[in-house]
C-alpha cells in the first residue's frame, strides 16, 4: 500500500474540497490510499474551513495581503506544499493568479466551469451562461503559467435545457464539478 499526499488550496466555499474529503480522503483505490495533508486558504473566512474541520483538518490561512509581491506570497505557498508532502496540488476555487515562483515548482490540476478554452478567468459561469451556446461544462486542467490555460486533463458537458435559470445552470456546474474533480485525481494518483 502507498500513501498518496494531496494539497488542496480554496478561497470560498469549499464545496469541491468537501467532495475531495468525502470520496477520497482516506479512502483506498487499489494499493493506493489517498490522504488530503494539507487545506489552505487565503481568506480567513472561506467557509471551506469549517467544512475541512468537521474532517479534523486544520486549515493554514496565508493572506496574500500580508506579502509584498504575487512572488513572496506564491513562495510561501511552496513552502506549505513542500512541508506537507503532497506530491499533487488542486485549485478547488483557489482564486489567485499564480506566477512562475508556484508554477514551476508545484504540480498542480486546476477546476474551471467551462469548457476551456472558452470563458477564462473569474466569470466562467455567468459568460457562458449569457453566450449562444448549446452546452456548458467544466473542465480539469494542469496548471500553466497561463491563467487557465495549461494542458487539458478532463472535461465533460451537458445540454442547456429550454429556459433554465443561472441557478440551476449553476446547480449543474457544481454537480458535475464535485464528480469530475475527484475521478481525475484518483486517475492521477493511482497512474504515478
Ligand atoms: C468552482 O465553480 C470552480 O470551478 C471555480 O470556483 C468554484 C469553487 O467552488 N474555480 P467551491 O468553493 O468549491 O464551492
Amino acid at each position: 500500500m502507498v500513501v498518496k499526499k494531496l494539497a488542496v488550496l480554496f478561497s470560498g466555499n469549499g464545496s469541491n474540497l468537501e467532495a475531495i474529503l468525502q470520496k477520497l480522503h482516506g479512502k483506498i483505490f487499489g494499493e493506493t490510499k489517498i490522504e488530503v495533508a494539507l487545506t489552505l486558504s487565503n481568506k480567513a473566512d472561506a467557509g471551506g474551513i469549517a467544512k475541512a474541520a468537521k474532517f479534523g483538518l486544520k486549515s493554514v490561512i496565508l493572506n496574500h495581503k500580508d506579502f509584498a509581491s504575487r512572488e513572496e506570497f506564491d513562495a510561501a505557498l511552496v513552502r506549505e506544499i513542500e512541508k506537507s508532502g503532497a506530491e499533487l496540488t488542486v485549485l478547488a476555487g483557489f482564486m489567485r493568479i499564480l506566477t512562475p515562483v508556484f508554477t514551476s515548482r508545484v504540480r498542480a490540476i486546476n477546476l474551471h466551469p467551462s469548457l476551456l478554452p472558452l470563458f477564462k478567468g473569474a466569470h466562467a459561469i455567468e459568460q457562458s451562461f449569457e453566450s449562444d451556446m448549446k452546452v456548458g461544462g467544466v473542465s480539469v486542467h494542469w496548471v500553466s503559467e497561463e491563467l487557465d490555460g495549461g494542458k487539458i486533463i478532463a472535461q465533460r458537458a451537458f445540454e442547456k435545457s429550454a429556459g433554465m435559470s443561472l441557478e440551476a445552470y449553476e446547480a449543474k456546474i457544481h454537480e458535475i464539478e464535485h464528480e469530475l474533480l475527484p475521478q481525475v485525481i484518483v486517475e492521477i494518483l493511482c497512474q504515478s
